[in-house]
């Protein structure tokens, strides 16, 4: 099988740049495209890498190949994400990952955190702001946190985007507004436990192990919670910047369950297809809230949350790199659009480490926020 792996690479931004520190934080690393390039072919794929911009189209017409693997960023803009999977979908080619729609939704945090609202799935309390001016709502409490809209790998989150104040949020607001020419996303600040969950799909949704990530040992560094320099420094022993991470999270099994559903319930609402990873905070009185939902999540076989999850699942690289080829190439035989409802309302959650069975559950459709069951 012929498969085009489509990318786009991190570039040296070098010192004279213009560009803001982080401009290219989103992009893949020649280390973990070669990784996804490995594993493809220790998977028996003829692996042809290429990089997503402006040639692409024609690179398509001309070479052929039977499924495309997109981990592409796309061009920047407000859909980016949506470019390789609109233009392969035109071309008639199948591949790996969401399609053009559920990769726009994704990358927009307020659109899908008003999905995730009318779905009864629980999310900060949010504002947007488009201009330093807007009033706060007074229905929002301090700490809030102040985020691009439309950035992921943190971009644009230090630790002054938590805000305690009028003026410190009006001050953040700015930032965004001018530095990353978007709206900026206001949420309360939730004090709690970072978790992460990963799914994958194959006929029905499987919810891999909970991913926690422990920042107790960062203290030193100043930060607190996965901002930008905690992604990007992430395991510099220098900068203090080790957190710990446990998969399965240190949860009792019911918070674990509730969490792994709202996982799947995310993922299928927004129309994600093959693999996806949302992203949590569970609040201190045992609260869960989805921050995001990530249908292109990082694949760096060592550092990327995916790939730990599924270390903690017991699968090898090898083996998340097949599955989310399997999940496509049985889409592409179903003809099945990632988002047509499916017969399926049972899905798997794998809720403890390597070895154990996992388990089928039927869950109702849509189930009442309410609190995951900790003390
Ligand atoms: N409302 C929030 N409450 C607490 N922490 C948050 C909140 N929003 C973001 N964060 C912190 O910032 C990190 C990055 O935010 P996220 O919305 O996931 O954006 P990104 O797409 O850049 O990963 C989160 O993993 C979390 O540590
Ligand atoms: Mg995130």
């Amino acid at each position: 099988m012929r498969v085009a792996l489509i990318y786009n690479l991190k570039r040296d931004i070098g010192t004279e740049s213009q560009l803001p520190v982080d401009y290219f934080s989103e992009y893949d690393s020649p280390k973990t495209v070669q990784s996804i390039a490995d594993a493809l072919r220790a998977n028996g794929c003829d692996v042809l890498p290429v990089e997503a911009d402006a040639h692409l189209p024609q690179w398509l017409r001309t070479h052929r190949v039977d499924l495309a693997f997109n981990v592409a960023e796309g061009a920047p803009s407000e859909n980016r994400e949506s470019h390789v999977p609109a233009l392969l979908s035109l071309l008639g080619i199948p591949h790996t990952g969401s399609g053009a729609l559920a990769m726009a939704l994704a990358l927009d945090k307020a659109k899908t955190k008003q999905i995730l609202r009318y779905e009864g799935i629980p999310t900060p309390a949010f504002q947007v702001f488009r201009s330093t001016a807007e009033p706060l709502d007074a229905r929002l409490h301090f700490p809030l946190i102040v985020k691009p809209n439309r950035e992921g790998s943190a971009k644009g989150i230090t630790v002054d985007s938590v805000v305690r104040d009028r003026a410190q949020l009006r001050r953040q607001v700015h930032l965004v507004l001018d530095g990353y020419r978007q709206e900026a996303l206001v949420e309360e600040f939730i004090s709690g436990r970072e978790l992460t969950v990963g799914v994958l799909a194959n006929g029905h949704l499987t919810a891999l192990p909970i991913l926690e990530i422990d920042f107790a040992g960062c203290e030193h560094s100043g930060e607190y919670f996965y901002s930008w320099r905690m992604k990007e420094y992430q395991g510099n022993v220098e900068l203090g910047l080790v957190p710990t991470f446990h998969c399965p999270a240190r949860l009792p099994q019911e918070a674990t369950r509730y969490i792994q559903e709202l996982a799947i319930r995310a993922h299928r609402v927004l129309g994600c297809a093959d693999i996806s990873r949302t992203d949590f905070r569970l609040r201190d009185d045992g609260t869960p809230f989805v921050l995001e939902v990530n249908p292109l999540p990082g694949l760096d076989p060592e550092e990327s949350n995916f790939p730990m999850i599924a270390r903690g699942a017991g699968m090898s690289y090898q083996e998340l790199i097949h599955a989310i080829v399997a999940s496509a190439l049985s889409r592409a035989r179903d003809h099945r659009s990632p988002a047509a409802p499916s017969s399926h309302a049972a899905w798997t959650l794998i809720d403890v480490g390597p070895g154990s069975a996992s388990t089928e559950v039927s869950v109702a459709p849509e189930p009442a926020a309410r609190a995951a069951g900790l003390p």
